[in-house]
């Protein structure tokens, strides 16, 4: 199933993100390809790597990320006057359009896990990776990255699934799916730049049932009980504990929170 680019070109004519694509059979991970691009072509922001399979694909917390063809493994440079701060809201953009893209087209609800894992029922079916460079308060560049089990699921992992196990069909295109995430993300990206990120937190909270709920967190190894309040302006999870005190997680600390799956 390799990436059919003209088609995919032509979904997306006209949108920045995907201006230029490189599409690649099998590639150590787009991830490190995208970073390496970001760092030595100062042309780059907008351009997607796309690859049929990683050899090396790798997740948050430096987790390794099973990436076999029939998946959709790429990630997008940017790299435009940014406060560093800002990076979160790029993760926030990319996993609301990848869980738009699956409600909008596939009949299935899928809902964010936080801080950016996308699940359908109880399982995870994609996940976002965000790496940046900053210089001060600005940021250089920031790749985010997006893996989606599409047509297969990996062997072993129980608590994933792919999407195709989800619908009645016997193969989900990459292309459209990809062009689908592209629209959205570039749409929220604009937005986000506009100083919008208001209008993408609240999105992304619709799609995270944890929002607005009691919730268990362990931080740093110390366990908060408290209500999953809000989302700042730098992007932090604000946590109201059950004494009253106003806790900021952000997705960089060391942190697990319970019971955010739908039992379903
Ligand atoms: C996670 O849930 O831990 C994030 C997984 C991100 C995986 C994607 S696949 C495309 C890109 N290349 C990588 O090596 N990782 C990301």
């Amino acid at each position: 199933m390799t990436l059919d680019l003209a088609q995919l070109r032509a979904a997306i004519s006209g949108y920045f993100f995907g201006k230029e694509i490189r599409s690649y059979t099998a590639i150590s991970s787009t991830q490190d390809y995208a970073i390496s691009v970001a760092e030595t072509d100062p042309c780059s922001h907008g351009t997607v790597i796309v690859s049929d399979s990683q050899l090396f694909g790798h997740g948050r917390r430096g987790r390794k990320w099973i990436s076999p063809p029939g998946g959709l493994w790429f990630s997008v440079v940017t790299k435009q006057d940014m406060k560093a701060s800002s990076c979160i809201f790029l993760s926030y953009a990319m996993s609301l359009a990848v869980c738009e893209t699956i409600s909008r087209n596939f009949h299935v609800e899928g809902y964010i896990k936080w801080p950016n894992d996308i699940l359908l029922k109880t399982k995870k079916v994609a996940g976002i990776l965000i790496s940046s460079a900053v210089q001060g308060m600005d940021l250089e560049y920031c790749v985010v990255g997006a893996g989606i089990n599409l047509n297969s699921k990996p062997k072993g992992l129980k608590g994933s699934t792919s999407l195709i196990d989800h619908t009645k069909q016997s193969s989900i295109g990459l292309e459209p799916f990809l062009a689908s995430v592209l629209i959205l993300f570039n749409h929220y990206y604009d937005e986000i730049m506009a100083g919008n990120w208001g209008l993408v937190t609240n999105r992304w909270k619709f799609r995270c049932p944890m929002m607005g709920k009691r919730v268990k967190v362990l931080l740093n190894g110390v366990q908060l009980d408290g209500l999953a309040s809000d989302i700042d302006s730098n992007g932090s999870l604000i946590l109201i504990t059950t004494g009253g005190g106003k806790v900021l997680i952000s997705d960089a600390q060391d942190v697990t929170i319970e019971n955010q799956i739908i039992k379903q």
